[in-house]
């Protein structure tokens, strides 16, 4: 059995929204703990990007691959592809999708409406069916999801629509899997990030939503679980937690 701190040394580890604020922390995370990190994109710039901030030493074990996963048969297809390059596929971190604000919801647009609520349902959808059934037996999914999905947010109702979309979808896995796979999601709060580097101390930064992660996927008695990350005291719990 993995223990909470085992590196995590010739697993492989997929992380669509790798080249992301917060997906980057992950990222960084995984590769630190030992991991093969495998980051697909829409972007090959956001790749090279990613991996000049991840820097030369952890990249080694970095792979970023420019591969589409917006549709169930480009997902499908990518995660194939991984499973066959590498054998296995012991954990996804899913950080897909961003924040929008600046309308209330009957001044929405359908072009808004497609990329934020459309777009990134879907991606999340078409992830979790073509790699769920390919994880490791003690594999793990992790969804990453915002506040705002819980709690509804003035002018960010696509966002919020959306959230509350990844939460259920996490929930439906749980009661579809019945313990077979573990599967959980961690509700994040404000993250201080590359693109915002200020921020309350309170707040956690992607690479601490990254640890809580990597001690996620180590640990397997947490499973079927909504972790809520709002505050760096919330992380110290549950590290805490997870370790014991
Ligand atoms: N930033 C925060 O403070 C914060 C707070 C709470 C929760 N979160 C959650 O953290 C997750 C990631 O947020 P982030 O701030 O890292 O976002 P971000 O910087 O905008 O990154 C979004 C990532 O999603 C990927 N992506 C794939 N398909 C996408 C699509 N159709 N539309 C948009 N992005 C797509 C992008 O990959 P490519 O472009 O490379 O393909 C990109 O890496 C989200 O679930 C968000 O709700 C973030």
């Amino acid at each position: 059995m993995t223990t909470p701190t085992a590196p995590l040394t010739g697993r492989t580890v997929v992380v669509p929204g790798g080249t992301g604020n917060v997906g980057e922390g992950i990222v960084r995370a995984f590769l630190t703990a030992g991991a093969t990190v495998v980051v697909p994109s829409r972007s090959r710039q956001r790749l090279d990007t990613l991996t000049r901030l991840i820097g030369p030493d952890l990249s080694a074990h970095l792979q970023g691959v420019d591969d589409p996963y917006g549709t169930f048969d480009e997902a499908r297809a990518l995660a194939e592809r991984i499973a066959t390059e590498h054998g296995r596929v012991d954990h996804v971190v899913a950080s897909v999708g961003g924040w929008w604000m600046g309308k209330a919801l009957w001044d929405t647009g359908e072009s808004d409406w497609q990329k934020y609520f459309i777009d990134t349902t879907t991606a999340h959808t078409a992830l979790a069916r073509a790699f769920v059934p390919r994880l490791a037996p003690d594999g793990s999914y992790t969804v990453i999801a915002g506040f705002s999905g819980r709690k509804p947010y003035p002018s960010a109702g696509i966002v919020s629509m959306h959230g509350a979309a990844l939460l259920m979808m996490r929930e439906v896995l749980s009661a579809e899997l019945r313990g077979r796979r573990r599967v959980n999601d961690l509700v994040l709060g404000p993250v201080v990030n590359r693109s915002r580097p200020g921020g309350d101390p309170d707040w956690l930064t992607a690479d601490q939503v990254g640890e809580a992660a990597v001690a996620l996927s180590r640990t397997p008695g947490v499973t079927d679980e909504h972790i809520v990350l709002n505050t760096v005291a919330d992380l110290k719990r549950e590290l805490g937690r997870m370790t014991t």
